[in-house]
């Protein structure tokens, strides 16, 4: 089979590494792919995400048999659409589906047909409106760009200055259109308290092969403090997914979402994520949708499966998903992210990155590529604000914990930035 992935970043790095390694595989594309990835597959690095055209060219040039989209960007602007009226099989949903990504709106009005369980909400395009429903709250609440904002609009604001730190945050979204038009609608939520689990599940339109959870730090600090991020560090299992919790994610979230989308004509191709709140009582809440794998998620899930991926991406591609199949999982993977200094807000890039291959002398340990780039000396070097993503795995939470904060400490660039305490919550537990 000849694949292509689509994007560049330390989740289509994962992807192409796992991808890499199936027996079914013939030849493997990215676009733009990646200095990290480029050992693995061809890279297209003049191919954006969102040069459509040039990644249908690319598809009939090389008889791509299945395109796997990486990124959201691309498929709200309705790549797997195209690629799809041109004859490919493409692993990623519709624009029309990705809206439950791409639209906080759009996603809590179908949660609400739906009777799935999430926050209380309402949906404001008035700034003044939003404000004076902030100030008549009095309290806790979340307000989110209805857009994306690459997992930046959001502003949880809770404790003695909730209102004033929501109504600064309509002002940064609405007003200053801080991501741009992601901010001409806002979605103010209520404050969920509880524990936050990512879940993946894969479906072709209509069956549904459920992956396993994982559980990411948003927050740029430690004690999950500080802004939030794109995702500082993530690890498998999260011993909140217990065997009941899954059961009902599988229930009152992943199958109404799937089967909703079918019986409203729009089915969902590709892996559903779903951001939970697992609140005190075990009851899960959708927080959000995502219609793509996530990132820094990716990375351990990728490195615990331990089952051929690529049949499984095929097969809900071409609509043939087989709801029996069982995947096999090693016992654990923790990454941790090494993120530019001022990530994220702004950073500097073309830091001298130093140690990569010393890290990967353990056979565990994985580092997978979210924002680099060769350097003019030949070196490679820094390009965005997460750059590496270090990740082992083992026998247990502690024992990839450990690998991979031994490896994290081999890499050098300047003003790296790391959380000490990814996967705490599996240590402490
Ligand atoms: P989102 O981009 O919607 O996933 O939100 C980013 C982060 O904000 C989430 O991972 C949560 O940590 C937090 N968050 C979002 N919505 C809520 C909510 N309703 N209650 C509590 N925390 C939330
Ligand atoms: N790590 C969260 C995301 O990919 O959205």
């Amino acid at each position: 089979m000849r694949v292509l992935v689509v994007g560049s970043g330390g989740r289509e790095h994962a992807l192409v590494w796992k991808i890499s390694q199936s027996p079914a595989l013939t030849h493997l594309f990215a676009a733009p792919g990646g200095v990290g990835m480029s050992d693995l597959a061809t890279c297209l690095p003049d191919i954006g995400v969102n040069d459509t055209d040039a990644i249908v060219a690319l598809c009939k040039k090389e008889l791509v048999d299945l395109v796997v989209v990486g990124p959201e960007d691309p498929l709200a602007n309705g790549l797997a659409d195209t690629l799809r009226e041109a004859g490919f099989a493409v692993f990623g949903p519709s624009a029309y589906a990705a809206q439950l990504e791409a639209s906080k709106r759009f996603s809590k009005e179908f949660m609400e047909r739906h009777q799935i369980p999430t926050a209380e909400f309402k949906s404001f395009s008035d700034l003044e409106a939003a404000s004076a429903y902030v100030r008549q709250l009095a309290g806790p609440c979340v307000v989110k760009a209805d857009g994306l904002a690459a997992g930046k609009g959001v502003v949880v604001c809770d404790g003695d200055d909730a209102t004033q730190t929501a109504l600064e945050g309509l002002q940064e979204i609405m007003g200053d259109r801080r991501f741009g038009d992601a901010g001409s609608e806002v979605v103010i939520e209520e404050l969920l308290l509880g524990e936050e689990l990512s879940f993946y599940a894969i479906s072709d339109g209509e069956r549904i092969v459920n992956l396993t959870g994982a559980q990411d730090h948003k927050r740029a600090l430690d004690g999950d403090q500080g802004e939030n991020t794109g995702g500082m560090g993530a690890y498998s299992p999260a011993p909140v997914l217990t065997a009941e919790v899954e059961r009902r994610i599988i229930r009152d979230v992943v199958e109404p979402t799937i089967l909703g989308m079918r019986d409203e004509g729009e089915p969902f191709v590709g892996v559903l994520f779903v951001g939970l709140m697992i609140t005190e009582d075990g009851t899960p809440k959708v927080i959000e949708f995502n219609v793509r794998f996530g990132d820094p998620e990716t990375q351990p899930l990728m490195t615990r499966l331990e089952s051929d991926f690529l049949p499984l991406l095929e097969a809900a591609a071409n609509g043939t998903l087989a709801e029996d199949t069982e995947l096999v999982w090693g016992e654990a993977a923790v990454c941790v992210v090494l993120a530019s200094a001022g990530y994220p807000r702004s950073y500097e890039t073309g830091k001298l990155i130093t140690g990569i291959e010393d890290a990967e002398t353990d056979n565990a340990v994985t580092v997978f590529h979210a924002g680099t780039k060769a350097g003019a000396s030949g070196g490679i070097e820094t390009s965005g604000g997460r750059v590496l993503g270090v990740t082992a795995c083992g026998a247990s939470v502690r024992e990839a914990h450990d690998r991979a904060y031994a490896a994290a400490s081999k890499i050098h660039f300047d003003g790296v930035q790391l959380r000490r305490d990814i996967a705490h919550r599996a240590l402490d537990a």
